[in-house]
């Protein structure tokens, strides 16, 4: 089953064709980085009108990658939900308008779905005979086992969820307020670092680390050169960035201080995170390499642990990370680590596929097709949708 899917909930514009939801023939993506990067973060009016520019294109490079005519296509799929409305609105009417055009049938995609989905694609492999692919559409080797757990980690949601079949979804705890990716996004412009923060953070991180390396000095030097907290909320699965968030604003304008350069602003103001990212993009924050690496250490302590306590309560075979964050090199360190003992597999889609991309629309898609699910032509955009959580898991963490 070849199926085109569109994804446009942000600031990347994508297109692929997918065969059977784990062959990828093409995977095209519009990103609008380098537009944002000088605001430090999205602005959704400008990535809505970049979506209406770049869907076309997209689309028509996606077919040509994949030397796919829209007959030869089985089904199209856009995401819907959660994300941008007007960035959303233009991937989805897109999508429906070249279903209906061409007599296709039409799926609407959850996007956080479809990052967990990432971790059905496989780079590079050709698609076996049409067959054999049909044969088994639930399992095929090289798939990931269920029962899984996945932590699902974008810009916008921080999630432990139990999956325990396709579309089988109970959450077990999420974040009472920043997301991992957005807490990363907002510590970068603190510190002074480049949209998004993730990356960004995560280069600094290194340079600290390799420069102990070199030293033949412990790692521990620049993970734990600061004191930070760490929001265990015991007895949940949920999740807390604020209070880090915080500390590092603190942090960042006492090493400003100290230096006596530029002093920080007084009082606590909302802007202050504002003004602290415009004093640091200008002037830098000494030790941002140490502040970074003893942030991103902070992060990757919690979320680990966390996974690691899920993962043994609910006996699972395997753990995934899906979401942007799920890039990050030292949390698929640290993980795996922690994974080991138990033997539970980790697995993580390639960075590529980390961030937002169509490939996984069209792969989530897939096993909702093959359930026979459609959506009529009347599906609108819901920017605020989440999972859709058969029940809420028990934490006893
Ligand atoms: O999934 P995604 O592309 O978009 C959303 O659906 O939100 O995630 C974007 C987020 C951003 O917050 C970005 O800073 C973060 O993923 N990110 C990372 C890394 N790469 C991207 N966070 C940590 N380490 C990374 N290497
Ligand atoms: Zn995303």
């Amino acid at each position: 089953m070849l199926v085109l899917g569109i994804e446009s909930s942000c600031d990347e514009t994508g297109a692929a064709v997918v065969s059977n939801g784990r062959y990828i023939l093409s995977n095209v993506v519009a990103s609008q980085i380098e537009i944002h990067n000088r605001y430090g973060g999205v602005v959704p009016e400008v990535a809505s009108r970049h979506q209406l520019s770049s869907i076309i294109p997209v689309v028509e490079t996606a077919l040509e990658q994949a030397s796919c005519g829209w007959d030869d296509l089985d089904a199209i799929a856009a995401t819907y939900g959660p994300g941008l409305a007007g960035s959303l609105l233009v991937g989805l009417t897109a999508g429906k308008a070249f279903a209906l055009a061409r007599d296709l049938p039409f799926l609407g995609v959850n996007h956080l779905e479809a990052h967990i989905y990432a971790n059905w694609l496989r780079r590079g492999e050709t698609p076996p005979a049409q067959d054999a692919q049909e044969a088994d559409w639930k399992y095929q080797e090289g798939d990931p086992v269920f029962p899984l757990i996945c932590l699902v980690i974008s810009g916008a949601h921080s999630e432990l969820v139990l999956a325990r079949e396709h579309g089988h979804y109970e959450l077990l705890g999420r974040t009472r307020d920043d997301a991992a990716g957005e807490a990363f996004d907002k510590v970068a412009r603190i510190l002074g670092l480049s949209y998004p923060g993730g990356p960004a953070i995560q280069k600094a991180a290194q340079q600290a680390e390799e420069e102990l390396l070199q030293q033949k000095k412990p790692l521990a030097l620049a993970r734990s050169a600061y004191r930070l907290p760490r929001a265990w909320l015991r007895g949940t699965y949920d999740f807390s960035f604020s209070g880090l968030k915080t500390a590092m604003l603190h942090l960042a304008e006492g090493a400003v201080e100290k230096q006596q350069i530029h002093p920080a602003p007084e009082g606590r103001q909302p802007s202050q995170y504002r003004r602290m990212g415009a004093q640091a993009a200008q002037h830098g924050v000494p030790n941002v390499s140490l502040l970074a690496s003893s942030f991103q250490e902070s992060i990757v302590d919690v979320l680990a642990v966390k996974t690691r306590m899920a993962a043994q309560e609910y006996h699972v075979k395997q753990v995934v990370l899906a979401g942007g964050v799920a890039a990050n090199a030292s949390l698929r360190q640290r993980l795996e680590q922690e994974l080991l003992s138990l033997r539970i597999r980790l697995s993580y889609p390639p960075i590529e596929f980390c961030t937002d991309n169509a490939a996984m629309i069209a792969s989530a898609a897939y096993f909702h097709l093959c359930l026979d699910e459609r959506h009529g032509f009347d599906l609108d955009v819901q920017p605020g949708l989440s999972l859709p959580y058969i029940r809420k898991g028990t934490a006893n963490a």
